[in-house]
């Protein structure tokens, strides 16, 4: 099983990475379902953070397609490397957007993480504003 985290940032006007989502998710829940990939998307303002697994062949199918998506650009590798269990879970892929306090976001984010390296937890704290 290969792990990949990237951050990228949204090409829309608005600025917003969180309206592109609804489009992302129908795609990647269908897609990612034959695939064998799961993984969470994490949305804060014009920055995508997401964190996929699966197979190797499907993992480099689909990092070729997200480096060619135009919905998003500047698309940067935070963590690629071989993982033996899946660490962000079942899900197809699921969504969440940073809007709440900071101790709520921290609190959700223990608990989406649970099972996941410190290293990576990091990776999804530095998305918060100081
Ligand atoms: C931030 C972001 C995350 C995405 N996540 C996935 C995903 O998990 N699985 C997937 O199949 N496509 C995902 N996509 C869409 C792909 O980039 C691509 O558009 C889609 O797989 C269809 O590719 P195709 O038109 O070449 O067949 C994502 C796109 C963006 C911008």
């Amino acid at each position: 099983m290969r792990q990949i985290i990237y951050r990228s940032t949204s090409t829309a006007d608005t600025r917003r990475a969180v309206d592109e989502i609804p489009g992302i998710l129908r795609q990647a829940v269908a897609r990612n379902g034959v695939d064998g990939i799961t993984g969470l998307l994490y949305t804060q303002d014009d920055a995508f953070l997401q964190a996929i697994e699966g197979p190797p062949e499907s993992m480099t199918d689909l990092l070729a397609r997200l480096y060619r998506d135009d919905r998003h650009r500047e698309l940067q590798i935070l963590v690629d490397r071989p993982v033996e269990h899946r660490e962000f879970g079942d899900w197809t892929m699921i969504h969440r957007d940073r809007r709440e306090s900071i101790d709520a976001f921290d609190d959700r984010l223990r608990v989406l993480l649970a099972g996941v390296s410190d290293e990576t937890v990091e990776h999804f704290r530095a998305l918060q504003p100081a």
